[in-house]
């Protein structure tokens, strides 16, 4: 089974993600890790973010690995990532490595701005997750100050929605919901009830 997971910044995808891949003991990716760490390696090889034969090349040899690398959660990291992925062959890039992984036998559970859309369109179930700027700003921020990184709240919601604004306006796959997605809306649930809809929502579709 594959499922298409898709949202904004900081909708809980990546949380509920994981839960449903524990769930169903199917693999996992985080396909915004992977423009992460293109933004991540450009930044540290010096180069501008639109330098686009720049990037594609580094999107072609992304090392799984390094994927885990805490780097890439950073708000500065999460602001460059959507300036590469405005990038025409850093996507094509990307979304031959997102179907490789999708296509393991036994299934994948793929997340990000368009699974449901491009990279998977014919995912058994596809699900975007929504939810209210005010609220996706205040989980991102509180998971920031967790992890000890410095940042006021007006500030996240401020990035939050120009990362909106870019994801949403871009013209090669923007973010938004493939017609046969469900929607899910998870500003007033918890990661747990969020959890116990989303598994209605597949046992129903799938
Ligand atoms: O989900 P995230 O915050 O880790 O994503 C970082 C950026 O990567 C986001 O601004 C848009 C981009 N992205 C994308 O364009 N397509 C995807 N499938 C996943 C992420």
């Amino acid at each position: 089974m594959i499922i298409a997971l898709d949202g904004p910044a900081a909708s809980g995808k990546g949380t509920l993600a994981k839960k449903l891949a524990a769930h169903y003991g199917l693999g996992h990716l985080d396909t915004g890790a992977l423009y992460r760490a293109v933004a991540r390696d450009m930044i540290d090889a010096g180069k501008a973010l639109d330098d686009e034969e720049a990037a594609a090349g580094i999107a072609q040899q992304i090392d799984p690995a390094s994927l885990e690398d805490p780097e890439l959660r950073t708000a500065e990291t999460g602001a460059a990532a959507s300036h590469v992925a405005k990038l025409k062959s850093v996507r094509a890039a990307l979304v031959n490595y997102q179907r490789k992984f999708a296509e393991r036998p036994g299934g994948a559970i793929v997340e990000g701005r368009d699974i449901g859309t491009v990279v998977c369109p014919g995912a058994d179930v596809k699900i975007f997750i929504e939810a209210s700027t005010k609220v996706r700003a205040e989980r991102r921020h509180k998971e920031l100050v967790e992890a000890g990184q410095d940042i006021s709240y007006d500030e996240i919601h401020a990035q939050i929605a120009a990362r909106d604004e870019l994801d949403r306006s871009r013209t090669i796959s923007p973010l938004v919901p493939a017609a046969d997605a469900l929607l899910l809306d998870t500003s007033d649930l918890g990661i747990e009830a969020a959890f116990k809809v989303a598994i209605e929502l597949i046992e129903t579709n799938r």
